[in-house]
């Protein structure tokens, strides 16, 4: 779609008088507020705000509805009821992420009604860092930072939770996260990314109201480091963007940070015993890599708060979820062709993206159970050759951070595919290239290495944290990506029969 034909649709419609003439390419001029009014200061309530503009927070309200089964992989919320389990999904991420939280418990998103309740009914195993668990889920985050100083971070987080006032303990993302309640003026209110702009150079009195239509979202949906100190407390939380710029915060300097000290590892992954750190939902870093959308000026409100006739008004629909779910209303506000067209767009993307995933995802899977045979027959006083060993395990560390973030990243790719495929396949490369010198190495030692490696998946999938699963982790629910077609076929997944010994090839 050429940019000049977008233009062209938005003059036309300009000229038929349905709207203001549009001056370049970009969306119609914002709405003008329903109502001016004052809203006092600290206003973290929403229903005060909704007194004032309660089209907007009659649309905020319904991010708490269950959304229609619309999407292919985003199904965080649908008519089914089913908060999606990831790590059934995606079953290579329950043995790589074995060891902490994120492999007990890791769920697709919903909506943003949601994010503190969420996070109050996940598996306890995931709030273990503590208070800073709530730092992005709660607009009294700056607030509970300068009462409580560094032991915001590391208290337990139910602690740090219960001194929020009764009335916002359930409280997501509020009014107060993206508004001035002078001028209702976007404006960043959570600390860590007003300390990571200024890392990456950003002078906020010079930013720009399309920048802000993405900076606001900014404040959650980017990666972030929680240090630890010796007694693995947590000491503090930053965006791991030192020697980035705007518009270019790569994964590879993502991995440079989260490499450069030990202090920044969080957990201990069970079957390679190595220290990491994680990657959490990085959709502003991977969007802002040179995507199509982001050249084109193109902000995260605008495909996920499109603007919206409630009757004889328009307003941003603050109801923000996937376009998908809406019927790609959003993208229409720019592209000419049917939602059926739209939709099909982005579920190619998603489909390739995924089946990158899972080459990815189990070539590092593959590479983690032979760096447990290394241990294993370093254990028995076998002699690894540590050249092999060392350029193995690096490898294997720059392809499991890329995984992390290829799954982490929610738009399964669409929000800049080429970037993915880009960073997928390096993954897939360099975990291969590790499979390679790990069988080499043991055979070096003396040890046997089957062609099969024998991944386990039931033991990871299975057994899992205090909380019942959804449903029975079984290779059907996969059919719709044909998980089996996308997967090498020397790939064993130890699954199908978790009771007995799992089945040999051919059987
Ligand atoms: C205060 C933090 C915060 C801010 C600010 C924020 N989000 Fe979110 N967002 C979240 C969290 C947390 C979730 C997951 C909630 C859950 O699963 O309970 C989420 C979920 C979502 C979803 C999934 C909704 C669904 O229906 O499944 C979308 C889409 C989204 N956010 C987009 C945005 C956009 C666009 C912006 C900026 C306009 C934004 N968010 C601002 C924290 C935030
Ligand atoms: C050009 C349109 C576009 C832009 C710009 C865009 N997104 Fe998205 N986003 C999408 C699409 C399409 C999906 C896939 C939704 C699906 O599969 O249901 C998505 C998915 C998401 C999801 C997961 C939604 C869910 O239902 O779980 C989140 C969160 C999200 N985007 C946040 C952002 C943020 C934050 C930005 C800005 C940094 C952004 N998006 C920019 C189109 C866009
Ligand atoms: C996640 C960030 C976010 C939250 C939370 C949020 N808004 Fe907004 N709001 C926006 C964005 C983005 C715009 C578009 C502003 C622009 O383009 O300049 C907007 C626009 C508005 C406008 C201007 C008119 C319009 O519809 O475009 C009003 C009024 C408004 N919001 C009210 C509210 C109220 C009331 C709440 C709480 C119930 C709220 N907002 C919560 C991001 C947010
Ligand atoms: C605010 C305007 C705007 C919105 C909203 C928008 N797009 Fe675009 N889209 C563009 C522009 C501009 C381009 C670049 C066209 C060009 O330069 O050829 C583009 C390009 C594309 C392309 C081609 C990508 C490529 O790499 O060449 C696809 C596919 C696409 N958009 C799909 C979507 C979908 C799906 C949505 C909704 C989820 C969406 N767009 C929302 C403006 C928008």
């Amino acid at each position: 779609m050429k940019r000049e034909k977008i233009c062209a649709v938005w003059l036309l419609v300009g000229w038929l008088g349905l709207l203001a003439a549009v001056p370049a390419c970009s969306p119609p001029p914002k709405p003008e507020p329903v109502k001016t009014a004052t809203i006092p200061d600290n206003a973290f309530d929403p229903a005060v705000w909704g007194k004032v503009y309660p089209l907007e927070y009659d649309s905020y309200m319904k991010t708490r509805d269950p959304k229609p089964p619309l999407s292919r992989y985003k199904r965080g919320w649908d008519t089914d009821l089913i908060v999606w389990d990831k790590l059934s999904q995606f079953p290579y991420m329950a043995l790589l992420f074995n060891g902490w939280g994120f492999g007990v418990e890791y769920n697709e998103p919903r909506g943003h009604y949601y994010m503190l309740i969420d996070q109050l009914e996940i598996d306890p195993s995931r709030l273990k860092a503590g208070g800073v668990c709530l730092t992005c889920k709660s607009p009294y985050v700056p607030k509970l930072m300068q009462e409580l100083g560094p032991s915001y971070f590391s208290d337990p987080y139910l602690d740090v939770h219960a001194r929020i006032p009764e009335e916002g303990q359930k409280l997501g993302v509020a009014c107060i996260n993206c508004h001035d309640n002078r001028d209702m003026a976007l404006r960043i209110h959570q600390p860590p990314l007003k300390k990571a702009l200024a890392v990456i150079g950003v002078d906020m009195n010079r930013v720009g109201r399309q920048e802000m239509r993405s900076l606001v979202c900014a404040q959650c949906h980017v990666t972030y480091i929680i240090p630890k100190d010796a007694n693995n407390k947590s000491i503090d939380v930053f965006f791991p963007w030192q020697g980035s710029t705007v518009g270019n915060i790569s994964m590879e300097n993502i991995i440079k940070v989260l490499r450069s000290s030990p202090s920044y590892g969080e957990w201990k992954q069970a079957v390679t015993g190595y220290k990491f750190g994680f990657i959490r939902h990085p959709e502003y870093e991977f969007y802002s890599r040179n995507s199509t959308h982001w050249n084109a000026d193109v902000s995260c409100a605008d495909c996920h708060m499109p603007y919206t006739r409630v009757g004889a008004n328009k307003i941003s629909n603050h109801n923000v979820t996937s376009p998908l779910k809406d019927n790609m209303r959003a993208c229409q506000q720019c592209h000419t062709e049917s939602p059926a067209w739209l939709k099909n767009q982005v579920l190619a993307i998603q489909d390739r993206t995924v089946s990158l995933m899972l080459r990815a995802g189990y070539a590092t899977a593959i590479a983690a159970k032979l760096i447990e045979k290394v241990h294993a027959a370093q254990a028995e006083g076998k002699a690894i050759p540590p050249d092999l060993y060392d350029r193995a395990k690096d490898l294997y560390i720059e392809a499991f951070y890329r995984v992390i973030y290829s799954g982490a990243e929610n738009s399964v790719g669409f929000h800049n595919p080429t970037e993915m495929g880009r960073i997928l396949g390096d993954a897939i490369a360099m975990a291969g290239q590790a499979e390679a010198l790990l069988r080499q190495a043991l055979t070096q030692a003396g040890v046997a290495v089957p062609k099969e490696i024998n991944l386990e998946l039931a033991k990871y999938l299975n057994n899992r944290g205090v909380k019942p699963l959804n449903f029975e982790p079984k290779m059907e629910f996969l059919d719709p990506f044909s998980i089996q077609e996308m997967l090498t076929p020397r790939q064993s997944l130890g699954i199908a029969a978790p009771a007995a010994a799992p089945p040999k090839k051919g059987e």
